[in-house]
């Protein structure tokens, strides 16, 4: 994988090199600007040349964006490129500002994660028209065709694994209390991590191996496997934790008040990802009438680690941040030489369908924590506290 990623580097940085050879595109103006371009670094042969691809994060403030900007940055090092990442701090107007200054750089491909699927549009519009190819990054944007490509992880599967798990741990028993919580509505992939759970756990809803104790909206949709987006929205307006963990850990407050003790005793959580798992986990533990609790995650974000191997969180998805990397850097080099990336499928994105490249996702609890983060090579073994 690794001597993957260096050869598509050293494409990247040819076909840069090429493109700032014939174009007259605007030279970054150094890392004060903060351009998050990926551009050769300046050596023997003189300063960077060329703006080539642009990248845009949604925040800082969740460790999951930190992990793809460091992946990003050791591709790109390794690959001798400067790169700096602009990140949009759950701000759609300070996303679009990133990529207005992107575009005026002479970027040549946007890679971005749009903090609001449909907000982002004018930003995707605005590169199209600029001559900019523009891949959405894990998050899809929505209702435009200037989208050129998609790299996500299988969102779906995601869902899938963590319904999954609850239904094995519930095991053959009936009647256990299930809270649901979603990500935020601007984000399409909380609509599809939903969709992937809500497939899998409604039968286990409609034969009573669960009961639904948080979303009135949910209830009366228990008996419908496939929900419409539409009903979708209606649960995840009830449950969404607008991926904050501040929100997600009020949300289960005011559940746990309004919830009976006898919705309580071993309850069964769906928490959407790890910084609102770790938040729920938390509020749940501190309520005394819940006596156990299962509760998923996504993204293995270290914390998250740390907390299953204490027992505090139950599982997590994880998705392996370096073959997202790759595939955006495999994507951007072939838009770069004119060519289609390769796409194993397509989401449609509410106008187009959007030719895409997908991960698979790996669902991790204690017992295989060791084998899939740490032999790996993903993290450290000290990284962490009593690894099992
Ligand atoms: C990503 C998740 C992440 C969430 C919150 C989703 O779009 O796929 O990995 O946890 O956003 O940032």
């Amino acid at each position: 994988m690794r001597i993957k990623i260096f050869s598509l580097m050293a494409l990247l940085m040819i076909a840069s090199l090429v493109l700032a050879a014939c174009g007259s595109s605007a030279a970054p103006s150094g890392s004060s600007s903060g351009a998050a371009t990926a551009a050769p670094a300046a050596g023997n042969g003189g300063a960077a040349a060329g703006g080539t691809v642009g990248i845009v994060l949604p925040t800082k403030d969740e460790p999951r964006w930190i992990q793809d900007e460091t992946r990003f940055k050791d591709a790109l090092t390794k690959a001798g490129y400067q790169s700096e990442i602009l990140f949009s701090q759950g701000d759609s107007a300070k996303e679009k500002a990133n990529v207005e200054s992107l575009l005026t750089k002479g970027i040549k491909v946007l890679i971005i994660t749009p903090q609001d699927g449909a907000a982002a549009a004018a930003s995707a519009d605005a590169a199209r028209k600029a001559g900019v190819k523009v891949i959405s990054y894990d998050r899809l944007i929505r209702d435009t065709d200037s989208v050129d490509y998609y790299v996500t992880f299988d969102s779906l599967a995601v869902g899938a694994q963590q319904a999954q798990y609850l239904i094995d741990k519930a095991g053959s028993n009936k009647g256990n209390p299930l809270y649901l919580y979603a990500g935020a509505a601007t984000d399409n992939n909380a609509f599809v991590f939903f969709q992937g759970a809500w497939k899998v756990l409604q039968p286990k809803i409609a034969d009573g191996t669960f009961v639904i104790k948080n979303s009135s909206a949910a209830v009366e949709l228990q008996g419908k496997g496939d929900l419409t987006r539409e009903e979708q929205a209606k649960i995840l307006g009830q449950v969404t934790t607008n991926w904050d963990f501040n929100t997600a850990k009020t949300l289960a407050e005011s559940n746990l008040t309004a919830a009976t003790d006898a919705d309580k005793g071993n309850v069964f959580i769906l928490a959407p990802n790890d910084g609102t798992a770790r938040a729920i986990a938390d509020t749940f533990a501190a309520d005394k009438a819940v006596k156990s609790f299962v509760v998923t995650g996504q993204d293995a974000e270290k914390a998250s680690v740390q907390y299953i191997i204490d027992g505090k969180q139950s599982m997590t998805v994880f998705k392996d941040v370096r073959t997202l990397v790759n595939d955006a850097i495999n994507a951007a080099v072939a838009l770069l030489q004119g060519k289609t990336p390769d796409a194993k499928g397509s989401y449609n994105n509410g106008k187009i369908d959007v030719p895409a490249i997908q991960s698979p996702v790996i669902s991790v609890d204690k017992a295989n924590v060791k084998k899939e983060l740490i032999d790996s090579g993903y993290y450290q073994a000290s990284d962490f506290q009593n690894l099992p």
